[in-house]
């Protein structure tokens, strides 16, 4: 139950009467000895019921239930209680919508058979707004489904479902693969305490997904399940936890919490998770398929960049090295989480092409001569040639195609310049000319970094676009040579090369 009730009557005798049989069945009561101070509760704190006098000094009863529907409510449910000498008043109530009326004196029964009647009508009421707002739940699925990230998509499960129900607490717990079950993600508690919190929530959940339905708990089904309100450490008034099952598989709970006294979930809470739940399920497979398949990609695109270095030891991990100090630059340069992926994937493949250059021109490692190095400008479109049949990449081709034009307009294949170049290629070749200077070859030692940073700024608005030449020394500033170590990338982006 756990109604909030205003009873508003001038009768001390009235209110005292009152109060002792509604709180006896469970309602949540609360009294002013007149209009006044009654509207100025009803404007300070929520109530599901209002029980109003007629007669009363000040403020009338018909006078304080036309300023409730004016400034408070036009569907609040309210009761009107009256001797015989108002009746024809309180009839003309029901005219500003009032749910009933309890005529003085009054016996415990009559008083509480009307106010179930207009407390299950005003329950009624309520459903229907709660199914209205399945039509925004269909937004969130769009939402939900466009997210690919399994994390980000947890989030947006969890804020979904908080703003919904209004709960105080919520979390998200997936079974792994040994069928316990792992916290993702929580919203409404503050981390340092979340283990002695959440121990509840854990054996809550996991009784859950033993009895293979969802639950919702009041206080009274509360006690016919084995938990009560000392299981969770903090007074708990309600719990709605849901399974998220796929195809016939449990492979979540989302628990949601109220706290305080006034608020408990109801059935249409219930069906309405049950809901959001059913298109989570759907959504967190695709996005996990999506990560599998994009970490099978990466694989791939791996094991093709690991193939150019295999013909030259010498370079072993330049492409790794070069795509992770890319995506330092792209992110200090504002570029989004899609894009900086193509970019990695860019700088992993930017040299594929040299697979079609010649062995003897490739490792030659004395000075190549004009003919030669006109051999070795064309990898970049050998490049894009083999790309060409891998699909979907054409982002990924137009880096490789131009990671080797200059900002002036000077450089190859085809002499674009400036910002003709794609931002990608840009940043590619400050970082491409980074690590090679960097690196020790067979042929000659690493460069210093300091000589490597000062010709990197020496051809700054020549051979490289001005931003990205900041960008990359911003970025060396916090990372130093650790910007091309895998180290820099751990937690920050969902790329692994
Ligand atoms: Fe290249
Ligand atoms: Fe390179």
């Amino acid at each position: 139950m756990r109604e909030k009730i205003l009873l508003i009557d001038d009768e001390e005798v009235i209110r005292s009467v009152a109060t002792e049989i509604l709180t006896g069945i469970g309602y949540i009561v609360e009294t002013a000895c007149c209009g006044e101070d009654g509207f100025q509760l009803l404007l300070n704190s929520s109530y599901d019921l209002v029980i109003t006098d007629i007669k009363m000094p000040g403020l009338s009863g018909i006078e304080l239930i036309e300023k409730i529907r004016t400034d408070i409510s036009s569907d609040l449910p309210i009761v009107v209680i009256t001797g015989h000498g108002t009746i024809d008043t309180a009839i003309e109530s029901m005219r500003h919508g009032t749910q009933g009326f309890v005529l003085k004196p009054f016996t415990p029964s009559e008083l509480c058979s009307t106010l179930e009647a207009a407390i299950s009508k005003s329950r009624t009421i309520r459903e229907k707004i709660k199914l209205k707002a399945l039509f925004p739940v269909l937004e969130v699925n769009k939402r939900m489904v466009a997210e690919t990230n399994v994390s980000t998509l947890i989030g947006i499960i969890v804020e979904e479902a908080a703003k919904y129900t209004v709960a105080d607490r919520v979390s998200l717990m997936m079974v792994d693969h040994d069928g316990g079950l792992q916290l993702k993600a929580i919203q409404g508690v503050d981390l340092p305490d979340e283990d002695e919190r959440y121990g509840g929530s854990y054996r809550l959940a996991e009784w859950v997904v033993k009895q293979g339905h969802s639950f919702l708990l009041c206080e009274r089904s509360m006690a016919e399940s084995p938990f009560n309100q000392n299981s969770f450490n903090e007074q708990i008034s309600s719990i709605l936890s849901v399974l998220i099952i796929l195809k016939g598989e449990i492979i979540g709970v989302l628990n949601l919490f109220h706290l305080s006294n006034d608020r408990i979930f109801t059935n249409s809470d219930l069906e309405l998770i049950t809901i959001l739940c059913g298109q989570a399920a759907i959504a967190i497979e695709n996005a996990q398929l999506y990560e599998r398949t994009e970490s099978q990609y990466f694989s791939m695109i791996s094991t093709l960049a690991s193939a150019i270095e295999a013909r030259d030891r010498h370079t072993a991990d330049h492409a790794a090295r070069l795509a992770r100090c890319s995506v330092l630059i792209g992110e200090e340069m504002g570029i989004d989480n899609d894009h900086l992926h193509i970019i990695a994937t860019a700088g992993l493949l930017h040299d594929i092409g040299k697979i079609g250059i010649p062995d003897h021109i490739l490792l030659k490692e004395g000075k190549l001569t004009s003919d030669e190095y006109e051999v070795i400008k064309l990898h970049p479109e050998i490049g894009v040639n083999i790309l060409a049949k891998m699909g979907d990449m054409e982002q990924v081709k137009n880096i490789v195609k131009h990671h080797h034009e200059y900002h002036s307009g000077e450089g190859y294949p085809v002499g674009l310049s400036g910002d003709n170049i794609p931002i990608g290629a840009r940043i590619i070749a400050v970082a491409d000319a980074f690590e090679a200077m960097t690196s020790t070859r067979p042929y000659r030692q690493a460069m210093p970094l300091e000589r490597a940073l000062k010709e990197i700024k020496s051809r700054s608005g020549s051979q490289f676009s001005p931003d990205v030449v900041n960008a990359f020394i911003r970025v060396f500033c916090r990372h130093g040579i650790d910007c091309m170590n895998k180290v820099s990338l751990y937690g920050r982006f969902n790329i692994q090369f």
